[in-house]
């Protein structure tokens, strides 16, 4: 057999719009399909994908039709590639087909997924028309036009029809006959169409096959836009999940998506189902996500083995649709959940008016999210960014600046002190900051002035401080650090220290604030007001990065225009995102939420603490809590793993801390199975040896 699969084949698109078989005769187009994305669709899939048409006149003659269709699939598969047809009356399969089997140099299997059986013969055919009579003349029998196209007949034994509910005795006779396996709309219902099709791709076997899909098949309420329909028929999400990757196997050499008639489609919705069904048909697997995310990316993350698809509330999807309880919230990003509605029915109606202006001019959302943010916060001004780490720049810049304008220090003396273990962010400064070896390692030379305390020691804080300290830069709560919670009184005393020596404290909220931690900021939990706040993650939504650098006048006045800026910061649409969440924020009561659920999930923790030796610390506060193991017993990430296995994401830190940080939104019951599975996991391990897997 001559060469038929190529392993990079390009897939040739051919759009058809003729329906001159058709009980209604007419010519249209399929360019509108293009212009939405369809091939596009293919080649972020990976596909290299092109688009054609074959125009039709009106007055052309079906035969001469059928003859270019079959002379362009033939091309395409002599190139060792591969059609899509996009028609189109479904007697122009009598073509394609034909076209394929000539040029392979023997018919392709064929899964022919449609309402009718399009089986009849002109003798056996109540209208005449070549509509109803395709697969009969592939498989040899009928209408001499359609028969007699040169390319070799189907071989019947490999050929499946699914989900036909509409069709004559004469068709069931023909087929059965032949030797046709039929898997009728009834069966599919039963059965699903999943695993129907996994069967009639399995009788395919290695060699080639193609699938023609005419789009009545699909329940016509959710595609309108076909010649026929017949009511009943697929659900658009059950083809959509079946035919997931079709195209990209090896041996499939070829696809049809029939029937599409504009004209019929008045809301649009066949054609949506068109594109999605372009995008299921080349979507790739995760493996292949995962191969080229690792290919393609720089490693500079380690992600845990699942590719996520879609969320839900607290819940998170992979592209195989099994389901995880999310534990930790994009580090505090999703407070909100996944998809909350509220949230983005803010972000599409913004994005429809007006998404970015950059701040050479005021716009009007931001103006908004300035008065509310600090009204919420008691802070005089705002500053919004878009990521945490510009926020703790924008921090590190108006301290020092503070420091030379207003304190007096000498210029280039300033000192910013941080803790030991923090995690503020990967800019140079910040790293410059951190305690980390690995994230300060061939980074460096970092700006001079930078200091480090242990943190939780308010005495050590006490001696680092100069009279050139311009700020100490704290987490109420060390996330990345390991979900370490500060001795009681240890904020307050830092503040009373700052205060008495004319320093800024400034409190990295970016991950503790909005609620995380059971009040709005986690400062509040010490009756501390720092001289100035950063907000970050759940500011946004969960839908864009948003930051914000808060303080009174008396910092904030050190800017003046064109000191600091950032084209995204501050943008209408991030603008209007942040209000909403701020919106949910407080009509949700998410703070006070989060203190009562992290009682249980802090309770439940500790008893597992009790049960499990493994387990030396429990840690954290609202729904801000880690587990910390003994590395002697478990391997933190091996048990992250244990945990994806089961259903829950979480994520480990240094290699000997699990951090749990759900949606401010869980439900309580929710809550609760995580923890079941947290419990199952952690006590499955006891014993075992940490690194066997
Ligand atoms: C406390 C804290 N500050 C700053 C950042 C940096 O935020 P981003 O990743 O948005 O730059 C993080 C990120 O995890 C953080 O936890």
């Amino acid at each position: 057999m001559r060469k038929l699969v190529s392993l990079n084949p390009t897939v040739q698109c051919i759009g058809v719009g003729s329906f001159l078989g058709a009980p209604d005769p007419h010519v249209g187009s399929t360019a509108a399909l293009e212009q939405a994305g369809f091939s596009a669709r293919l080649r972020d899939n990976g596909l290299d994908a092109r688009w054609s048409e074959i125009p039709v006149a009106p007055d052309d003659a079906l035969a001469s039709v059928l003859l270019r269709l079959a002379e362009a699939c033939a091309a395409v598969i002599s190139r060792a590639d591969r059609p899509l047809v996009i028609g189109g009356d479904h007697s122009l399969a009598a073509a394609t087909w034909k076209g394929i089997g000539r040029a392979l140099g023997s018919a392709p299997g064929l899964i022919w997924i449609d309402a009718h059986l399009d089986a009849h013969t002109p003798a056996s055919s109540p209208s005449g028309n070549a509509h109803g009579m395709p697969l009969a003349a592939l498989l040899g029998e009928g209408d001499p036009p359609l028969v007699d196209l040169p390319g070799p007949p189907l071989v019947p034994q490999r050929v499946v029809v699914i989900g036909a509910r509409c069709f004559e005795p004469a068709e069931t006779e023909r087929l059965a006959r032949l030797g046709v396996r039929v898997h009728p709309a009834a069966e599919v219902r039963e059965r699903g169409f999943a695993a129907v099709f996994a069967e009639a791709r399995w009788l395919m076997g290695n060699g080639p096959w193609g699938i023609s899909l005419d789009l009545d098949a699909i329940d016509p309420a959710a595609a309108p836009g076909v010649a026929t329909p017949v009511a009943g028929g697929i659900a658009v999400d059950e083809l959509l999940a079946g035919l997931s990757g079709a195209l990209r196997e090896r041996n499939c050499v070829g696809l049809e998506l029939m029937e599409f008639d504009p004209g019929r489609d008045s809301g649009g919705n066949t054609a949506r189902v068109v594109l999605a069904l372009a995008d299921a048909v080349s979507r790739p697997d995760a493996a292949t996500l995962r191969r080229w995310e690792e290919g393609f990316g720089a490693r500079n993350y380690a992600p845990l083995p699942v590719v996520l698809a879609r969320g839900e509330g607290a819940w998170l999807f992979d592209t195989e649709g099994r389901r995880y309880l999310d534990f930790m919230s994009a580090y505090s990003a999703t407070s909100f959940g996944h998809g909350h509605p509220r949230l983005l029915a803010a972000l599409a109606e913004q994005a429809g008016r007006l998404a970015v202006t950059s701040r050479a001019y005021f716009n009007d959302r931001l103006p908004r999210l300035l008065r509310r943010l600090t009204l919420l916060t008691g802070y005089d001004r705002a500053l919004p960014v878009n990521t945490g780490a510009e926020a703790v720049e924008t921090a590190l810049k108006a301290a020092r600046k503070w420091a030379y304008r207003v304190k007096g220090v000498p210029e280039g003396e300033a000192e910013i002190i941080a803790c030991d273990g923090n995690f503020h962010g990967r800019s140079i400064t910040i790293v410059g900051l951190s305690s980390e070896p690995q994230y300060r390692d061939g980074f460096s030379p970092f700006p001079p002035g930078l200091r480090r305390v242990p943190y939780g020691d308010a005495a050590a804080l006490a001696a680092a401080i100069t009279p050139n300290t311009a700020a100490f830069l704290v987490e109420p709560i060390q996330g990345e650090g390991g979900i370490v919670v500060p001795p009681a009184g240890y904020l307050a005393a830092c503040a009373a220290l700052c205060r008495r020596h004319g320093v800024l404290l400034i409190a990295d909220e970016v991950q503790t604030g909005l609620g995380r931690t059971g009040r709005l900021l986690a400062c509040q939990h010490e009756g501390v007001r720092p001289d100035a706040v950063i907000l970050g993650k759940a500011l946004g939504g969960g839908l864009l990065p948003v930051s914000a650098f808060l303080a009174d006048e008396g910092v904030m006045g050190v800017f003046r225009p064109g000191d600091h800026g950032s084209t995204f910061g501050g943008n209408p649409l991030a603008a209007a995102v942040a209000l909403a969440a701020l919106d949910v924020l407080e009509e949700e009561n998410l703070a006070a939420r989060s203190a009562v659920l992290g009682e249980i999930l802090l309770q439940r923790l500790r008893e597992l603490a009790t049960a499990c030796p493994a387990i030396v610390a429990v840690r954290g506060r609202g729904l801000f809590a880690g587990i910390e193991v003994d590395p002697a017993q478990i391997d933190a990430r091996r048990l992250a793993e244990a945990l994806l296995a089961r259903g829950v994401l979480s994520k480990e830190t240094h290699g000997t801390v699990l951090r749990f940080a759900p949606p401010l939104v869980i439900r309580r019951e929710d809550l609760e199975w995580g923890l079941d599975r947290i419990g199952e996991t952690v006590k499955d391990w006891q014993g075992r040896e940490p690194r066997a897997a």
